[in-house]
């Protein structure tokens, strides 16, 4: 047994609770969500609009902590490490099952410090650019960007991240060398994408609609199979001629240690608050979707985790990348 675990069931005991009667009480306090990223970026928006509402279901309030830093495994970090009462989850998306390829020494163990409570949402990446970027379109872009590469900037939140794992797939995609700049995330990557201080940015289509469709920033290109309904003018990679598929995916999680009554209480909380007609309507804005119901378990999230981790242990290792630090 862990140390955590321990010194948890020793605090229920010295409460007189067992753990039943303690997942029965559950919540007793407000929750934390742990961001991996800077507030106002995607995973941001995505876990502020659960947490409003799972709050209703669970009767506490649920504050939202961004804990931003090496590329999203700091965040992971403080999950580990926190009491596994239920009181503390992160959100997180497919990085977290990325980083063991990419990071050394991350602090956790990525395969055992963490329960699954759910699947959130899926949906592609957008390539794109400052409106002051010469090519207007992906017949423009792709040639141009070949061409002066080494002159342009990509943003990325950060080793591991998804904007960076999209801007490496992008330059092998290219044989194109940028110069990339990291963030503490996509949120403040994409105000100077807005604002015209960096050139490109590969970012999930939640933060990235919204900036295009107020005409602030410039789509080449999405990574999904299809079109999204809500950018109906903008190519797939693949009808722009490169090769780039790309879908991302939020879960919930837990401490390893929590007990199996209270994630169950939060699965419960969670599949209501995707349900909700305002959450989806939301999610469809954003070019983003739920999974299908019956992957709403937390048996659905734990088996997508493994194998993304397998997955992403086998293409980066491919790609040549090691693990560093
Ligand atoms: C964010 O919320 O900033 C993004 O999820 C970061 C990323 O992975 O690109």
């Amino acid at each position: 047994m862990s140390i955590t675990r321990r010194a948890a069931l020793a605090g229920l005991m010295a409460l007189g609770l067992s753990t039943p009667a303690m997942a029965q009480a559950y919540p007793t306090k407000p929750i934390t969500i742990i961001v991996s990223f800077a507030a106002g970026g995607p995973s941001d928006v995505i876990a502020r609009l659960l947490g409003e509402q799972m709050s209703k279901t669970l009767g506490q309030p649920i504050l939202i902590e961004n804990v931003a830093g090496a590329g999203g495994t700091a965040g992971a970090k403080r999950l580990a490490a926190a009491e596994p009462d239920g009181h503390t989850l992160l959100i997180h998306h497919l990085a977290l099952a990325a980083a063991p390829a990419l990071y050394g020494n991350l602090g956790y163990n990525t395969k055992t410090d963490f329960a699954a409570i759910g699947l959130v949402n899926t949906g592609p990446m957008v390539i794109a650019s400052k409106l002051a970027l010469p090519p207007q379109d992906a017949k423009a872009f792709f040639p141009y960007i070949k061409q002066n590469a080494e002159k342009l900037t990509i943003a990325h939140a950060g080793v591991g991240s998804n904007s960076h794992l999209c801007a490496v797939l992008m330059s092998q995609q290219l044989g194109a060398k940028f110069t990339q700049v990291a963030y503490r995330g996509t949120g403040p990557a994409m105000n100077d994408l807005v604002g015209g201080q960096i050139d490109i940015l590969c970012d999930q289509s939640t933060s990235a609609i919204p900036q295009i469709q107020g005409q602030k920033i410039r789509a080449y290109a999405v990574t999904s199979a299809e079109r999204l309904d809500v950018l109906p003018e903008t190519p797939t990679m693949t009808e722009a001629g490169a090769k780039l598929d790309m879908t991302i995916w939020h879960g919930l999680y837990a401490p390893k240690a929590t007990p199996a009554a209270v994630l169950d209480k939060l699965n419960a909380a969670l599949r209501e608050a995707l349900k909700q007609p305002a959450v989806q309507e939301r999610f469809k804005a954003f070019g983003t979707s739920t999974f299908p119901e019956a992957q709403w378990t937390r048996e659905a999230h734990a088996k997508l985790f493994a194998e993304e981790i397998e997955k992403w242990a086998q293409s980066l290792a491919a790609a040549g990348i090691k693990p560093q630090g």
